[in-house]
């Protein structure tokens, strides 16, 4: 199997384009020693091949030509990516939809219930495209079942419920519902081995602990370093909890529930926001995650599993 990061930054991006927080002027001025990173988005294979698109960010464009697993190869129209997997509707990780409308047959896109209706309600993109490409919608099991999408149907691709946060335009944003962002396992029935996939987490309750113990690679939110990072830099006054993510520091956050796992798993970080101090590859806190085995994800990182 393998996973490749399309994306690896939270919403907005890395630099964002209008924050002058210390990373992204850093960035810009090059006096912070950092990379770039588009938004939210992966792609994975079973053969190397054909590939299933997990999120479509806005910087979709960008990161297919950076990708050539996704360029066509025979005819005259095509794409390595034969379907779309969302762990949720939020706008980084579905607005991407928008620019693949030149498809010439529907888009097998695979949400639960929830997100489906956020999709066709709050923010109708999958209505819309019946105007273009159209949509084969097609359902997420929240039981465990697996599903099989397009491209990568080889692996057996399982989804589980997180406690995290729909959308702001969503009805379900402040009375969540099961669906509303998922986890997925994918596992490959040829090596045995398994990813867990989580960009948005709020909780790493007894069930999503286990769906990471069980990997042999998670790839987890690692939005904020603090809970409180947006409301000290002054641009926010909800915590990060508040907003769906679990922060890398302080008591029960990202970095002790990581140390829980079992030695042998691989440890990454996803879903960095542009705030995050762990983005400075020279600051102390990029130094704590590395003295305690922990990777933070960059745009092109492949992961063979
Ligand atoms: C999130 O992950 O909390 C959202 O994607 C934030 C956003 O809308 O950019
Ligand atoms: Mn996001
Ligand atoms: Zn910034």
């Amino acid at each position: 199997m393998r996973v490749h990061v399309l994306g690896a930054a939270a919403g907005g991006g890395f630099p964002q384009w209008n924050c002058n927080c210390r990373n992204c002027r850093g960035l810009r001025d090059g006096s912070l020693s950092a990379r770039r990173r588009t938004q939210s988005s992966i792609a994975v294979s079973a053969d190397g091949a054909r590939w299933t698109l997990v999120n479509a960010s806005p910087d979709i464009l960008q990161q297919f030509q950076a990708f050539a697993g996704t360029w066509p190869t025979d005819g005259l129209r095509g794409c390595g990516v034969e379907s779309i997997v969302l762990v949720d509707a939020q706008i980084d990780h579905t607005t991407g939809l928008y620019m693949l409308r030149e498809k010439g047959s529907p888009w097998p896109v695979w949400t639960t219930d929830p997100v489906y209706e956020d999709l066709t309600r709050g923010n109708p993109i999958l209505h819309l495209l019946d105007h273009y490409c159209g949509v084969d919608r097609r359902a997420i099991p929240l039981d465990g079942r697996v599903f099989r999408p397009q491209g990568a149907e080889a692996l057996e691709w399982r989804a589980m419920p997180l406690l995290s946060a729909a959308p702001p335009y969503s009805p379900h944003r402040g009375q969540p519902v099961p669906g509303d962002n998922i986890g997925l396992t994918i596992r490959d029935p040829a090596s045995g081995r398994r990813v867990f996939y989580a960009p948005g987490l709020a909780e790493v309750d007894d069930a999503v602990f286990d769906a990471m113990a069980g990997a042999d690679c998670v790839l987890v939110d690692g939005t904020f370093w603090t809970d409180d990072e947006m409301i000290r830099l002054g641009l926010s006054t909800k915590r990060a909890r508040d907003i769906g993510h679990l922060a890398q520091s302080g008591p029960g956050g990202m970095i002790e529930q990581l140390a829980r796992l079992p030695r042998h798993v691989r440890r990454v970080l996803i879903h960095i926001n542009n705030t995050n101090p762990i983005l400075d590859e020279d600051s102390p806190e990029r130094a704590t995650l590395t003295a305690a085995g922990i990777e933070v994800a960059c745009d092109g990182m492949e992961i063979a599993l």
